[in-house]
């Protein structure tokens, strides 16, 4: 299966490693910066890729199978509508878009051309998460009750300078749309998908070098009943301190902690034959960083996906409803009142100068 991925920057390592990992042929390398295209070349299994500088030429010339979407989050929709338009799959970094038209817009032409796109929330594959969806499907929690997503992490001024789109409106978001968004996205997949309404609160309080929230606050009320409480910040002093997951029903608990859901800490169910100190204990990721070890598994379910003539595991409507969750707890701060679901076209960039004053 023929690959390229357009965005050779941080994460770009961790695609292209998936990539060779699930066996795929790399066959270009494509950034608006050549230098930063042709230093990923030295990447096991990059060697023979071209590099290019613009992704229509690339798309033209190599015709790819699959592509990546890992340029700057701005950027996601419009190069991610090239491929589509081009009949490629794609996995498109998080968020899939920066507004909701634009992500809907991806869903409609996904479908009208029949490619698979897969919104890169790998988180999913962590073994606490995975093990929480099982218990999960299996009816183990009883009713659900209440959720709750915590991302406090850190991220310094040495992180918003290495490069300009970070932390502005129209190319990035702030924490929530950045950095919290792989819990807001589990947050909705374990006690949605229906959402009622969304009541939040969002601020800058320690980063007033950058355009967008660096703290948020939401509740959320999901059609089924049950609650969601999120909270997300890049403020931590002086590290990232935990990402959790915390799942309540009438006859389960589940807690996935660790620096990025990568551990279970609680693991309490009514009906769960399995040992609870086994499970907790065999749920542990030694991850490097937050990233975790995601990418490896999601590429294996994309191939996989398009070899069956499947959707993939996590689809560009489940990119769409994790960005629908942020904009809803940015909307609703914004006019402080609590928002009813589904958005209409909301964009992060509506919130412009939001902080300024
Ligand atoms: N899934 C995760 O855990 C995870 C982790 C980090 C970053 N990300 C996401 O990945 C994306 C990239 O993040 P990063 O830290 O690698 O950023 P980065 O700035 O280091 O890399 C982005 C690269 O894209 C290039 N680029 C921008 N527009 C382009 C275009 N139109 N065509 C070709 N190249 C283009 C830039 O020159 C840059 O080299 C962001 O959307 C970010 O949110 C996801």
């Amino acid at each position: 299966m023929k690959y390229a991925i357009i965005g050779c920057g941080r994460i770009s390592g961790l695609h292209l490693r998936a990539a060779r990992e699930n066996g795929l042929e790399i066959s270009a390398l494509c950034d608006l910066k050549a230098e930063k295209a042709e230093a990923r070349k030295a990447m096991p299994g990059c060697s023979e890729a071209r590099v290019y500088t613009d992704h229509r030429e690339m798309l033209a010339a190599e015709k790819p199978d699959l592509v990546a979407v890992a340029t700057e989050s701005g950027a996601h929709a419009s190069v991610a509508l090239d491929c589509i338009d081009a009949g490629c799959s794609v996995i498109i970094e998080k968020p899939i878009a920066l507004s909701m038209k634009d992500a809907r817009e991806i869903v409609r032409r996904a479908d009208e051309k029949g490619v698979k796109v897969s919104a890169c929330h790998q988180n999913r594959f962590n073994k606490s998460i995975h093990l929480m969806r099982e218990a999960l499907e299996k009816g183990y929690f009883g009713k659900l009750l209440h959720g709750a997503a915590y991302v406090r992490w850190s991220r310094d001024a040495e992180y918003y300078a290495l490069d300009e789109w970070r932390g502005t409106w129209d190319r990035d978001g702030g924490a929530l749309m950045n950095q919290c968004i792989h819990d807001i996205d589990l947050l909705r997949w374990m006690m949605g998908p229906g959402i009622v309404d969304v009541t939040a609160y969002t601020d800058r309080l320690a980063h007033d070098y950058i355009e967008a929230e660096d703290f948020g606050c939401a509740m959320v009320r999901f059609e089924n009943g049950s609650y969601g409480l999120i909270e997300g910040t890049t403020n931590i002093y002086p590290d990232d301190l935990e990402e959790k997951l915390c799942v309540f029903g009438t006859e389960g608990t589940a807690k996935a902690g660790g620096i990025s859901c990568n551990t279970l800490e609680a693991w309490s169910f009514k009906r769960d034959p399995h040992d609870p100190e086994k499970v907790m204990h065999g749920s542990f990721e030694d991850v490097p960083n937050v990233y975790g070890f995601g990418h490896t598994s999601l590429y294996a379910d994309v191939v996989a996906a398009i070899n069956e003539g499947r959707d993939p595991y996590i689809t560009a409507r489940d990119g769409a409803a994790a960005l629908e969750l942020v904009l809803a707890i940015y909307l609703s701060a914004a006019e402080r009142r609590t928002v009813t679901l589904p958005l209409g076209d909301v964009s992060a960039s509506d919130f412009k100068g939001r902080f300024d004053k």
